[in-house]
């Protein structure tokens, strides 16, 4: 095998749940096929490769990310949480609890995205940001109430095709009560 060509390969250090990862890659490998191809984190999914799915959402500096249109080189030095560290031990995320007791899947496919993504609507709602179906976007307002709708709209860029939408709805509003001890807005 021809030595790796400093101008279209690097070897980078990759921080993923709390561990470091080093290995070369081409310069054009995205995260998420470094994750899944070449470190054996299979829990991120891969659906459409482009960015329109929401399967392959990790946290990158704690923020969500759709690991197939980010390239690995470009994670270099920053945290990544995938799926696979979202537990502690066996002890299951309160976002992981309500997606098993409210059936917030069936397939399962679409649900480590749907976890990820979960984990910082959490975030970004408890740090007051506002959504499109946010009525008064005033910071003095504060954060809105996690109505359905809100929970929806943050939601909006994870897709499942089996259409468990009323479940996920319900099993972020469950986490969120969970977490910040906010009246559960879902019936
Ligand atoms: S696989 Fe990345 S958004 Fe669909
Ligand atoms: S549970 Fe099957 S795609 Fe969402």
């Amino acid at each position: 095998m021809p030595p790796a060509d400093p101008a279209t390969s690097s070897v980078i250090t990759l921080h993923i749940n709390g561990e470091k990862y080093t290995l070369p890659v081409d310069h054009r490998t995205t995260l998420l096929d470094a994750l899944r191809e070449r470190l054996d984190l299979t829990g991120t999914k891969k659906g459409c490769d482009h960015g329109q799915c929401g399967a392959c959402t990790v946290l990158v500096g704690g923020r969500r990310s759709v690991a197939c249109l980010q390239l690995a080189v470009a994670a270099e030095g920053r945290e990544v949480t995938t799926i696979e560290g979202v537990a502690e031990g066996d002890r299951l995320h309160p976002v992981q609890e309500a997606f098993v007791e409210l059936d917030g899947y069936q397939c399962g496919y679409c649900t480590p995205g749907q976890i990820c993504s979960a984990l910082a609507v959490l975030e970004e709602h408890a740090a007051g940001w506002p959504s499109a179906a946010t009525e008064d976007v005033r910071p003095e307002a504060g954060p809105p109430p996690l109505t359905p709708e809100e929970i929806r709209e943050r939601m909006s860029g994870n897709l499942c095709r089996c259409g468990a939408y009323v479940s996920i709805v319900r099993a972020v509003a469950q986490a969120a009560q969970r977490t910040s001890g906010t009246k559960e807005t879902v019936a």
